[in-house]
């Protein structure tokens, strides 16, 4: 089984880096405050797919998003891991293909897609970041 590495340490607030694990997307992102206000202003149990913000993020790095770029619905892939893309209504990701909307945990709030996009296995050393 392959493993992915990246090194975070340099990877400031606000702003993410896609990588590739598994042949397929992976966006991280080290989520600015009002990101993670957003995501625990939200009712988790109000969601399609219930999960907080910390059911999807690791204990002392609640601020890094790893998710794979992998739309729950069709498999495409969603845009809003690059600068000036559009991340739809919740401002998380948005899945053009047929219009799902993932908010700042990239759990899905509106459109088809049934479930939050996956966040793989990973662990974070340091500044590690091991996916796999
Ligand atoms: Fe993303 Fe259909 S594949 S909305």
């Amino acid at each position: 089984e392959s493993t992915t590495e990246l090194d975070i340490g340099a990877l400031e607030t606000g702003q993410a880096v896609k990588a590739v694990f598994r042949k397929q997307p992976v966006f991280v992102r080290r989520l600015t405050a009002a990101e993670m206000e957003a995501a625990e202003a939200v009712d988790a149990d109000s969601l399609r797919d219930p999960q907080t913000l910390a059911d999807r993020t690791q204990v002392g790095h609640e601020d890094v998003l790893v998710v794979m770029g992998v739309c729950t619905h069709l498999g495409c892939v969603p845009l809003g891991a690059a600068e000036g893309e559009n991340k739809g209504e919740f401002g998380g990701y948005f899945c053009p293909c047929h219009g799902s909307h993932y908010d700042t945990a990239a759990r899905i709030r509106k459109g088809p897609a049934p479930s939050n996009l996956l966040v793989p296995e990973y662990t974070i050393t340091d500044t590690l970041l091991v996916i796999g």
